[in-house]
């Protein structure tokens, strides 16, 4: 047995030698390592054998198989690669396309050049694309808005999402039994009686009392963050939205400066053809109070959807810092005198791309989000 074995061997390997393409590649494959092939029949006796002979022929014969299996392997690679240099030579091209049952020559349209048929990658082919992440709109419009008033000399700071009642509303002229509190629905976090209360800020207003207890002036900063209202959504209203707030403390600063700032401001956003409308509005934590608007883009003004057909979009509110609250943190009114303003970030990609409904930014469909 073990001399039939030899001789398999060295016939086997001898004729794999002499094979130059991968037709006879496979014949071979199948005569010394198929079903029916000597190899196999001599390995599927084995168990039959007497115990002595089991383990040598056994192990002689597992060793052939793998022999065999290893040489086969190379002899293909081999023989590929061979096959691959000999069309390059042929096209004086590294595109080599080979798809089983269209032979290359027939691919290329090239009558004259015969080659092989064997299967390769197509490496002409275009690589799968990555899909590649990107900034969420209001993170970019964040950070947009967020330069702008940087190049203006403002700072940006951040702030707490979870806030106490203290700085969303008492510290800001609200106490809890005046009628703003109702301007601002909330999310209470639940707390023991004896602690203070606590919600999700709805607002980044709390950041200006926050930044003065800190600071003394001159104060020029911006807040961006998200803030929460207990409301209903529709096509402006999100439950969820980020806001900016800008707060600017110093001697002599007037409601010129306010103006002219959120002017210069929208102009660098919008453009200069872009007009910019205030108006009186009440915030109890400022003297006087505007809210400013900027024609609707998506109507030009006319009235639309998106407009609440007015024409206009209201982006922020603002005004002077109120006496009282630059007292609270102990900056004397009578020699400081600031402006701060609040904006609803998703209003302003909305405005510039004419998106009509602001719950698309959360609903996390990326056929939306991709567009940014
Ligand atoms: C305020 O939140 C004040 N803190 C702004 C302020 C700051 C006034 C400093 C004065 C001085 P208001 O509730 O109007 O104000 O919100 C400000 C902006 O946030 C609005 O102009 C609007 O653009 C946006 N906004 C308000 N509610 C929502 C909402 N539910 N969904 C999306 N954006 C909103």
């Amino acid at each position: 047995m073990l001399k039939k074995l030899a001789g398999i061997k060295s016939a086997a390997i001898d004729e794999l030698s002499s094979l130059s393409d991968l037709g006879e590649l496979e014949a071979w494959r199948v005569r010394y390592l198929g079903k029916k092939s000597e190899l196999t029949q001599i390995l599927r006796g084995v168990a039959s054998l007497p115990i002595d002979q089991r383990k040598v022929i056994g192990a002689s014969a597992n060793k052939v198989k793998v022999l065999f299996e290893h040489s086969y392997q190379e002899h293909k690679k081999s023989l590929k690669e061979r096959a691959y240099q000999e069309m390059e030579a042929a096209t004086g091209s590294k595109q080599i396309i080979s798809t089983p049952g269209i032979s290359s020559a027939e691919k290329f349209g090239s009558p004259d050049v015969s080659l092989p048929d064997v299967s390769l990658p197509d490496v002409s082919l275009p690589g799968r694309p990555i899909p590649l992440g990107r900034l969420h709109p209001t993170t970019q419009m964040v950070r947009e808005i967020c330069n702008i008033f940087i190049a203006l000399g403002f700072q940006v700071v951040e702030g707490p999402e979870v806030e106490w009642d203290y700085y969303n509303f008492e510290a800001l002229n609200i106490p809890p039994d005046h009628p703003a509190h109702d301007m601002f629905a909330t999310f209470w976090i639940d707390t023991e009686p004896d602690q203070r209360p606590m919600l999700l800020r709805t607002h980044t207003s709390p950041m200006q009392i926050r930044v003065m207890e800190q600071t003394r002036p001159p104060v020029r900063v911006v807040v961006p963050g998200k803030v929460y209202r207990y409301e209903a959504t529709d096509a402006t209203h999100e439950s969820m939205f980020y806001q900016i707030e800008g707060l600017a403390v110093d001697e002599n600063i007037t409601f010129s400066d306010l103006k002219g700032t959120l002017y210069e401001f929208a102009k660098r956003l919008f453009g200069e053809e872009r007009r910019v409308r205030f108006r009186c509005d009440y915030f109890p934590f400022v003297e006087p109070g505007v809210e400013m608007a900027i024609d609707c883009m998506a109507c030009g003004g006319s009235g639309c959807r998106l407009c609440s057909d007015t024409g206009w979009i209201e982006i922020l509110g603002a005004g002077m810092v109120h006496p009282d609250v630059l007292r609270r943190v102990h900056y004397d009114p009578e020699v400081y005198t600031g402006f701060a303003f609040g904006l609803g970030v998703e209003r302003i990609p909305m405005l510039r791309y004419g998106i009509d409904d602001i719950r698309l930014f959360y609903s996390n469909d990326l056929r939306f989000l991709s567009q940014f």
